[in-house]
């Protein structure tokens, strides 16, 4: 049997296989159909201070091969998660990652603060990029400088894992990466959705209510993979991929390319249970070639005489 294991700053994973915030909600909704302890680990949707009631419908659209959002970052608030949902997470045998979501820095350090001081929460991912609420998200990750300031009144805040989720809506992504690597951030996320939008052409009007809104799902897989490309080259840190992940093939890719870990997404809301098969399937990928650790296909990419044009931004 492979080794799956991963140590992420410090925080043993059991596999390299996580949940992506925004898509299993905050771990308890989806225990009737899919055991959380065979994930590497979970990822909350993003938290903020105070409780989001989103974006007006219509917010989430079918595309071919994927999925528009436009949430809007509603949810129950940190306070009301840590009374109602984080109870049932302590129980829970995966590593648990708590998003957190704000439009201040200030509020970014209180959220992480309040989580700080509960059991049951090993580690913070930081969503710089959500592309649908006005303030905050993409006003913070588009801005190298903001996300460098944010990493860096947050490290010293706690010492567990510290990531930080970086949009695709840029025009180098590595550059955001290495200010979240300067700053002292643990772990990137790469990608959260790009801004897409559709049209209804009876009426031409936008179907999404906030007329843009996050592309995610397999239309997305081969962007996603290119940037988990030119960050893991320009990083030390771990590049945990994300961006239309549905199979073990389909990680299997990211982890080639670079990603330390990897996060399934739109794939949840098809089955719940893709996180789970994609981890056993990495599993059989290993044990049938005789690869001793997954950890081993990390970066392992064969591009021969290949360039990449990406190689002259690096
Ligand atoms: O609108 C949303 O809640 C999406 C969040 C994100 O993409 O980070």
């Amino acid at each position: 049997m492979a080794r799956t294991s991963f140590l992420l700053a410090g925080l043993e994973l059991k596999n390299r296989v996580l949940v992506a915030s925004g898509t299993y909600g905050y771990g308890d909704d989806c225990i009737d159909m899919a055991d959380p302890a065979k994930l590497g680990g979970l990822i909350t949707k993003s938290l903020s201070l105070k409780p989001r009631v989103g974006n007006p419908p219509v917010r989430i659209v079918e595309t071919a091969g994927g999925m528009l959002n436009s949430i809007g970052l509603a949810n129950i608030g940190v306070h009301r998660f840590v009374k109602e949902r984080l109870p049932f997470l302590r129980s829970v045998d995966t590593a648990v990652i708590a998003n957190i979501a704000a439009s201040t820095v200030e509020e970014y350090c209180e959220v992480l603060r309040i989580l700080e001081g509960e059991d049951g929460i090993d580690g913070f991912e930081i969503n710089v990029s959500c592309p649908n609420v006005m303030e905050g998200g993409l006003t913070f990750g588009t801005n190298c400088g903001a996300v460098a300031d944010i990493t860096r009144r947050l490290r010293p805040l706690t010492k567990k894992p510290l990531l930080v989720k970086l949009t695709p809506n840029v025009t180098h992504i590595a550059e955001f990466a290495r200010a979240v690597e300067g700053e002292g951030g643990d772990a990137v996320s790469v990608i959260n959705t790009l801004i897409g939008m559709a049209i209804d052409v009876r009426t031409r009007k936008p179907v999404l209510s906030t007329v843009t809104g996050g592309l995610s799902g397999p239309a997305i897989k081969p962007v996603a993979l290119a940037k988990v490309y030119e960050v893991a080259r320009s990083v030390r840190i771990p590049v945990l991929g994300i961006g239309g992940i549905t199979t073990a093939s389909d990680a299997l890719e990211f982890l080639i390319a670079g990603a330390s870990a990897v996060q399934i997404g739109t794939a949840n809301f098809v089955d719940p249970a893709a996180g789970i098969k994609v981890a056993a399937g990495i599993e059989r990928y290993c044990d049938e070639n005789g690869i001793a650790d997954v950890g081993s296909l990390v970066g392992s990419l064969d591009v021969g005489k290949g360039v990449s044009i990406l190689d002259s931004w690096l």
